[in-house]
């Protein structure tokens, strides 16, 4: 099968405008501001400039996470290849820059088509384009969406191919254990009775080691963070100014997870979309989660979702874990 025109185009979802599908910016972020404690939805630090960004934090030598995933691919890739078997449909939950995905389906015996599902429609345009490129047997159907709510394949002409969702590199993370779970259940009627799981999840470790990877020393991760406000200006006309917040990102072990937040440095007044926000001095907008998982709490996790695990892939250190899960037959 060759890629037909039809190919380059990605599918919004048919009983769903843009703006649904992949979230109200405008009254998710009025929505965030007002709560106490404030909040912005991590999903929004993926703009073109902050995937960017993004992209930098997977080479810094403290971020661990992305290079230890990639090196789980090029050791266990047919391994995993083998458990998720020939013909498959991949289902992929967000897209980053293809480097993973490229590995895994370069293991893959004959998949007849690949979905990545992002929020983000210039990045997913350009990552379907790249992959059609290298694979051109595999259809590529990019759907604009985001992929907590998503529940409908488009048409890819493989209907009794098993799906299987890859869900990299401990993007999970950004969830409670609730939201998580919902999520995983979510998959797994996706994907049906047949249907599998990869899912890269980053491990407990000591505190510091995470704190590092949250921290680093160029502030490429600061600099990720504070583009969350300028977005907001960018987007909603609101005058946050960056340099009144500090960059602040603890482990918290109660919850087991990075929490990224921006702190005000002084009392101030900010204006979104026409909306007035006080800040008091100190006080924080947590702008994301990365809970870090033991294994115990990975198989918790999947408890009543409809997944079990059949496999988990570890490197030397146990700092990352790759499992496959399997839609459990009932
Ligand atoms: C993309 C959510 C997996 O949690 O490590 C990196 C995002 N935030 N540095 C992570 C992130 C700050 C990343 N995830």
């Amino acid at each position: 099968m060759s890629s037909n025109p039809a190919d380059s185009a990605v599918i919004f979802p048919a009983h769903h405008p843009e703006r649904d599908s992949v979230g109200d910016f405008r009254a998710d972020v009025l929505k965030g501001l007002s709560a106490r404690p404030k909040t912005l939805p991590s999903k929004y630090l993926y703009d073109e400039i902050g995937s960017g960004l993004f992209e930098k934090i997977c080479e810094l030598p403290e971020y661990y996470l992305t290079r230890t995933e990639l090196k789980l691919l090029r050791r266990h890739g047919a391994e995993m290849a083998a458990m998720i078997g020939r013909d498959c449909l991949l289902i992929e939950y967000g897209i980053g820059s293809g480097l993973k995905t490229r590995l895994l389906l370069g293991h893959l015996t004959d998949p007849v088509a690949y979905v990545p599902v992002d929020v983000a429609h210039p990045q997913l345009r350009e990552s379907a384009a790249t992959i059609r490129r290298d694979f051109p047997h595999i259809v590529v159907r990019p759907v604009c969406a985001d992929f907590t709510t998503f529940s409908r394949l488009p048409d890819v002409g493989a209907s009794s191919a098993r799906r299987v969702v890859y869900f990299p590199g401990s993007t999970i993370g950004n969830f409670t254990r609730p939201e998580a779970r919902q999520l995983l259940a979510r998959a797994a009627l996706l994907c049906g009775p047949n249907g599998g799981l990869l899912l890269g999840v980053d491990l407990k470790k000591h505190p510091q080691i995470l704190e590092k990877a949250y921290n680093d020393r160029q502030s490429v991760t600061a600099a990720f963070n504070l583009n969350a406000l300028a977005r907001v200006n960018r987007e909603l006309q609101a005058t946050f100014r960056p340099d009144q917040f500090w960059h602040y990102a603890p482990y918290n072990p109660r919850h087991g997870r990075v929490e990224m937040h921006l702190v005000s440095r002084s009392d101030q007044q900010v204006q979104v979309a026409g909306e007035n926000f006080s800040l008091a001095e100190g006080e924080s907008i947590c702008t994301e989660y990365c809970h870090k998982y033991s294994l115990r709490d990975l198989h918790e996790l999947t408890r009543g979702t409809g997944f079990t695990i059949e496999r988990t892939w570890l490197d030397e250190n146990k700092y990352f874990s790759v499992s496959y899960l399997a839609v459990r037959r009932r």
